[in-house]
């Protein structure tokens, strides 16, 4: 039941009770509960006389939205990476955008360890193995793998997982190569981060790990020639967003061999088709975007995002504001 006196929200997916603690009483919402995503009518319906709208990943917040909710002054999003919203619609009509960066930093980093590692030293090959009745003996040649202490890592992307990245890397007696816009001279200090080209990055590295941001200019960042100049005993890691990379190449690459393999929690489509020729390879490790399912940053991301939605519906500069200019101007 909605309170009239309060500021009215869309909640497009069903967050943790964390979150909606931090609404509760003081804004009076809509939520979305099901786990399937809510079909696009839908939610043009639910954001016609709102104020706030707190979206996910799978909802895209473009013009057509904005023209569905005229009333709209906050999309706060449920994710640290914000490709599914119009940011620069959104700012030309007024509206905060923010995300959720910090709380899912640990979370993201560790299953990009755990990629690492699944693709190195052949986890989930493994497994199967076992299950299919197929381990009769201890060999010495048995699914022998690539070691991942001492290798060198390359990071596209030195953010904050990025550099979360490194700091576990480090842990591993690896040597750090990174590739960013800026230079990092604090992740060269704490973990011996060496800003080099995206050639030398992809010629050096055992590992070539993605982290960084997703639009227009890194599309297809990792496409047929950035894999042919991978080493042949390297491994592609993406926990970022999965058009970074050229699916298509990428299968190329992993079935004939220009790389050792590749570990995926992210995918151009989402989820990921079966028939997808990628899940017929052995060497590339797949998971159904997990990177921050963790519980202790799952609630994180549902309190932040709750409370950047509260803080712009209550007049305050939200902590994460992705266009600051909107509040300025
Ligand atoms: C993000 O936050 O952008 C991740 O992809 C989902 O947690």
């Amino acid at each position: 039941m909605r309170r009239m006196s309060l500021p009215k929200a869309y909640v497009g997916l069903p967050i943790q009770e964390v979150g909606l603690a931090v609404l509760r009483g003081k804004i009076d919402y809509r939520i979305w509960e099901s786990t399937d995503v809510p079909p696009r009518e839908r939610v043009l319906e639910e954001v016609r006389g709102v104020e706030g709208l707190l979206a996910g990943i799978p909802i895209r917040v473009d013009a057509e939205l904005f023209d569905a909710a005229p009333g709209l002054r906050v999309v706060s999003n449920y994710a640290v990476g914000y490709d599914n919203i119009d940011v620069a619609e959104a700012t030309k009509r007024g509206i905060c955008v923010t995300n959720t960066p910090g709380v899912l930093t640990a979370a993201t980093a560790d299953i990009t360890f755990a990629l690492i590692l699944a693709s190195m030293r052949r986890v989930i090959e493994a497994n199967e193995f076992l299950r299919s009745g197929s381990w009769k003996n201890w060999e010495p040649e048995l699914l022998v793998g690539r070691e991942a202490t001492g290798s060198t890592i390359g990071i596209i992307g030195m953010g904050q997982i990025g550099q979360a990245v490194a700091k576990r890397a480090k842990s591993f007696d690896m040597e750090v190569l990174y590739f960013n816009p800026t230079r990092k001279p604090e992740a060269e200090a704490a973990y011996g981060a060496r800003l080099v080209s995206m050639e030398e990055l992809l010629a050096e590295s055992d590992i070539v790990s993605l982290h960084t941001v997703f639009n227009e200019k890194t599309k297809n960042m990792i496409g047929e020639a950035e894999l042919r100049a991978m080493k042949k005993t390297a491994v592609l890691i993406n926990a970022a967003r999965g058009a970074l990379v050229d699916q298509k190449a990428l299968y190329r690459a992993c079935a004939e061999g220009w790389i050792w393999g590749a570990g995926l929690d992210v995918f151009v489509q989402e989820p990921l088709p079966l028939d997808d020729p990628l899940l017929t390879l052995k060497n590339v490790t797949t998971l159904p975007h997990i990177g921050s399912a963790s519980r202790a940053a799952r609630d994180g991301m549902a309190r932040k995002s709750a409370e950047n939605l509260l803080a712009a519906l209550e007049g305050r500069k939200p902590a994460n504001l992705v266009n600051p200019g909107v509040w300025e101007g």
